[in-house]
């Protein structure tokens, strides 16, 4: 049995204090919550004070990138050491908006994904298709694609800090959630690909979170597929009522 993981990525939102205030309103909320990995993953200049908020928590905190270097001449960048300096034991890898705007490459990520679990982080690597890659009947090419490159070089040991988040991209900030048989073919479909390449020791311990649109109503249904292990939440993790509620449906 999988434990669940539901992760909140706030994206580029919320100012330090706004986070803290999140955070401190989350807590109680939350605090009697077991058999579920509970992540928030604010902005970097917010993480150090919420690392602080956290204390003694059952919340953890991730990060929503990194850089593949622990130090040096690489401006505007934050290596894993950093995060965990700031308190962080997770960063997101992968997101389809460094896809997008970043031009961040299988390979690139590939590259990150191997620093941070070598840095000692664990990691919800992103994957997903386009609708248009859906539309013309690419999507699984698509996802082959982005786990074989993405997850290259893996150890089985990698996988005990390594989840993957599905999130197709046309479910992302739209409203329009995948269907639970949606995700549940997708999820279904990856970790097949996770059994054909790491085997099925790894296949069966390996989380796989889905993420676009989910809300605190759509959440169960979404988490009753078997191959859906929780979720990845944009917007409905910015108040803390919702996402409180969203990770008690997630049981
Ligand atoms: P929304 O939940 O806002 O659709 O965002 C999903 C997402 O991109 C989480 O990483």
């Amino acid at each position: 049995m999988r434990k669940p993981l539901v992760a909140g990525n706030w994206k580029m939102n919320k100012l330090v204090g706004e986070s803290l205030a999140l955070v401190n309103a989350l807590k109680p909320l939350v605090k009697d919550v077991e058999g579920v990995d509970i992540v928030v993953c604010p902005v970097f200049t917010a993480l150090h004070a919420v690392a602080d908020a956290l204390k003694g928590s059952n919340i953890q905190l991730g990060a929503q990138n990194c850089f593949t270097r622990e130090s040096g001449a690489y401006t505007g960048e934050v290596s894993p050491q950093m995060l965990k300096d700031a308190g962080c034991t997770w960063t997101i890898i992968g997101h389809s908006e460094r896809r997008q705007y970043f031009n961040e490459s299988d390979e690139f990520l590939n590259e990150k994904l191997r620093f941070a679990l070598a840095s000692g982080l664990k990691v919800m690597f992103c994957i997903g298709e386009t609708l248009e890659e859906r539309e013309s009947g690419r999507m699984n090419d698509v996802l082959v694609r982005q786990i074989t490159n993405g997850l290259m070089g893996l150890s089985e040991a990698d996988f005990d800090n390594t989840s993957i988040a599905y999130e197709p991209v046309w479910a992302i900030g739209t409203g329009v959630t995948a269907t639970p048989e949606q995700a549940e073919e997708a999820h279904a479909f990856v970790r097949g690909l996770v059994r054909d390449q790491f085997g099925e020791a790894v296949a069966d311990k390996v989380r796989i979170q889905y993420g676009g649109s989910v809300k605190p109503d759509n959440v169960a249904s979404l988490m009753a597929k078997p191959n859906v292990d929780g979720s990845l939440v944009g917007g409905a993790s910015l108040k803390a009522d919702g996402f409180a509620e969203l990770v008690r449906k997630s049981l």
